[in-house]
């Protein structure tokens, strides 16, 4: 489908969820994590607070953009950050991101 992507996450236990994600609706990444009621904290909803929807990317072939400030500092924080990191909820789903593959981190 035109306005569908399937993502893949790795949840905390290593056990995979293959999402089916419409793009029509705005949604982040976090978003659709917590619409398939995946084991994301993400504590703050989406302000960028919490860091508590850190995410590894394990595709290096889907392009994401570019991570924001507020990101950044928040990741840079992270005792567990690693150069793949990123805030889930600062992800909004596109197009671009079809067969994007990533773990939940486990703080
Ligand atoms: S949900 Fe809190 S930083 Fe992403």
């Amino acid at each position: 489908m035109e306005n569908e992507i399937t993502i893949t996450v790795i949840d905390q236990s290593g056990n995979t969820h293959t999402l089916l994600c419409p793009l029509e609706m705005g949604l982040t990444l976090k978003d659709i994590c917590k619409a398939y009621e995946l084991p994301m904290e993400a504590m703050c909803g989406g302000m960028a607070m919490c860091a508590t929807c850190h995410c590894f990317v394990l595709s290096e072939t889907t392009a994401l953009p570019e991570k924001n400030d507020i990101e950044e500092a928040l990741l840079s924080e992270l005792f567990t950050s690693k150069t793949t990191s990123r805030l889930a909820c600062q992800i909004y789903l596109t197009a671009q991101m079809d067969g994007l593959s990533v773990e939940i981190a486990a703080d």
